[in-house]
């Protein structure tokens, strides 16, 4: 699924990651956890296609990340999905809406978007709020708005940088269960987190802990 060879990443003289090297098969669940600054967000960035990778090898989904071209990185995202802290929603546009749009730029036939849609938003007891502006909505209703635009395209990896960072514990427990069943179901999931509570919920989970752009420890052998 993920295979990554001495991937550096340099931003303006800084080395945010350093040699960074790792396989994550199928189905697997990472934490990534590590102190602000450790460089959790830039590697769940180049995962995405976010940021171009400038230093090593990145295989993600079948993609070889040196090869990536603006043309590609459609098909990648549609492997791959992020939850990001900020949410990064439509604040004017309703639940569904926000759902909807991940599969509406897929060109899906409307009944079937429907249908997902709901699918969806029932999972995650948004069902009620689908039709109010998101801006009205509380800040872990807004999170599983988040998560649900995330799942909607049924992604082979899904990646959340600090989704529990702005909830109570109880929503944070709530969030956290809703992505072992995403888990249970079949998805690669790369969590990062400050919140050490999380790990005890999943305790086979990998753990790869990031410090200064390097990994400093992790729970399993790593690649070469
Ligand atoms: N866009 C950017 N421009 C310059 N420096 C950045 C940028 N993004 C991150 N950094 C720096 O890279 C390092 C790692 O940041 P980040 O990946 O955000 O860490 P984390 O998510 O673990 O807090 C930090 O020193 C940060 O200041
Ligand atoms: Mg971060």
């Amino acid at each position: 699924m993920i295979c990554l060879r001495h991937v550096s990443h340099n931003f303006g003289g800084h080395w945010a990651l350093k040699n960074i090297s790792l396989d994550l098969g199928k189905r697997e669940f990472l934490f990534l956890v590590g102190p602000s600054g450790a460089g959790k967000t830039t590697l769940l960035r180049i995962l995405h296609g976010a940021i171009a990778l400038q230093r090593g090898q990145a295989t993600v989904c079948g993609f070889d990340l040196r090869a990536l071209k603006p043309r590609t990185i459609p098909l990648l995202r549609r492997q791959v999905s992020v939850v990001f802290q900020d949410f990064k929603i439509l604040p004017r546009r309703t639940a569904f809406a926000n759902v909807a749009l991940a599969l509406e730029v897929q060109g899906m036939s409307r009944p079937l978007l429907e249908r997902r849609v709901r699918a969806v938003l029932r999972s995650l007891d948004l069902e009620p709020k689908a039709h109010i502006p998101c801006a009205e909505l509380s800040g872990g209703e807004q999170q599983r708005v988040a998560v649900a635009r995330a799942v909607v395209v049924g992604p082979q990896l899904l990646l959340a940088d600090e989704p529990t960072g702005n909830l109570d514990r109880e929503l944070a427990m709530r969030l956290m269960s809703i992505f072992l069943q995403f888990h249970a179901h079949g998805s690669t999931i790369i969590l990062a987190t400050h919140n050490q509570e999380l790990l005890s919920c999943l305790p086979e989970a990998k753990i790869l802990h990031l410090e200064n752009g390097a990994i400093v420890w992790s729970n399993w052998p790593l690649g070469e």
